[in-house]
């Protein structure tokens, strides 16, 4: 008899995130255990009890979701439960601590749509942030040169270098934009631009991004007014506004959570998949390729 599907949610909050429970439960999974205030030196236990309850032949029907809202510690929570795996005994596993793996994926698709990555220059404004690092990652994975923006040149310089660690031969140049000077001159000559700031900041405004003649896509994250970019619709999906491609976070946040689901669904289908920024980027790509 097939046993049911679990997911084990772990979370370094003091809640275990709702969001990405109700998401679990939208994902026709039978059983949620959440644990919370999670640390990463009692993951082996929580998760020896995922390994050691079913037999080999049964372990894809348990998985591991790692959420919370701080990436780092869900990096962390990551390598704790990947040590705990041996032979095969194992389960699969996905990263999306502050949905910055499924927003960022989402982002990048949206781009993807309208240029070419691998021949594109795009700025990524808030680079720095859970969700800018992701993108950042995943446009330079894609061969796209990428500027990385932040109001301090020395954290975007230390997300240049934390994304060369992950991408070979990454084409990054750190930017400060801590004014709207720097803004445009970091925007020039770029086709695509990604706002992954903080809710309620505008980081680009309509003046500046209708100035740059070489822009085509404009993605912004930001849902709370104000906006990232002056002039995008939070709920924008592909709007042409003279010549630039527009998505708001609305307009993005419906290939998230596709993304979202489907990555949790397919963590049932094997025992040794572990889902981090591309594997769940590659889950975004076959969802649009089949629709
Ligand atoms: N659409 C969706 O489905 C979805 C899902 C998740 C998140 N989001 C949104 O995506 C965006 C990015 O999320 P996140 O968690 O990565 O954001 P975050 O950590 O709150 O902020 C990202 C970056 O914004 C910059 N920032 C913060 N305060 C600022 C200020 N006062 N002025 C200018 N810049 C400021 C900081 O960069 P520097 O300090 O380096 O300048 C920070 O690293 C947010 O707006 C979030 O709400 C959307």
């Amino acid at each position: 008899m097939t046993k049911p599907k679990i997911l084990i949610q772990l979370d370094g909050d003091d809640h275990a995130s709702v969001f990405d429970a109700v998401v679990a439960v939208d994902s026709d999974i039978d059983h949620l255990f959440q644990y919370r205030s999670v640390q990463p030196e009692q993951v082996r236990d929580l998760v020896h009890g995922a390994m050691f309850t079913r037999g080999p032949q049964d372990l894809h029907n348990t998985a591991v979701f790692i959420g919370g809202a701080n990436v780092a510690q869900g990096e962390s929570l990551l390598r704790a439960t990947a040590d705990c795996f041996f032979g095969p005994m194992r389960v699969s596993v996905m990263l999306d601590a502050n949905g910055a793996n499924t927003t960022a994926a989402a982002a990048v698709l949206a781009a993807a749509r309208h240029v070419d990555l691998s021949q594109s220059e795009a700025l990524v404004l808030a680079g720095t942030g859970p969700v800018g690092q992701r993108a950042v990652r995943l446009l330079a994975r894609a061969g796209c040169k990428v500027r990385v923006a932040s109001r301090s040149v020395d954290r975007a310089a230390a997300t240049c270098e934390q994304v060369r660690g992950k991408v070979d031969g990454a084409l990054l140049t750190p930017l400060a934009t801590s004014n709207s000077q720097e803004t445009a001159k970091a925007l020039e000559g770029a086709n695509v631009v990604v706002a992954a700031g903080a809710a309620g900041i505008e980081l680009l405004s309509a003046e500046t991004r209708a100035a740059c003649s070489s822009l085509r896509v404009a993605v912004d994250l930001n849902a709370v007014p104000p906006l990232g970019i002056g002039g995008v619709g939070v709920t924008d999906k592909a709007v042409d506004q003279n010549g630039v491609v527009c998505y708001g976070a609305i307009g993005v946040g419906g290939t998230k959570m596709k993304i979202h689901k489907a990555a949790i669904k397919k963590l049932f289908v094997a025992n040794n998949l572990v889902l981090d920024a591309e594997e769940i980027f590659e889950i975004g790509r076959e969802l649009e390729a089949a629709s």
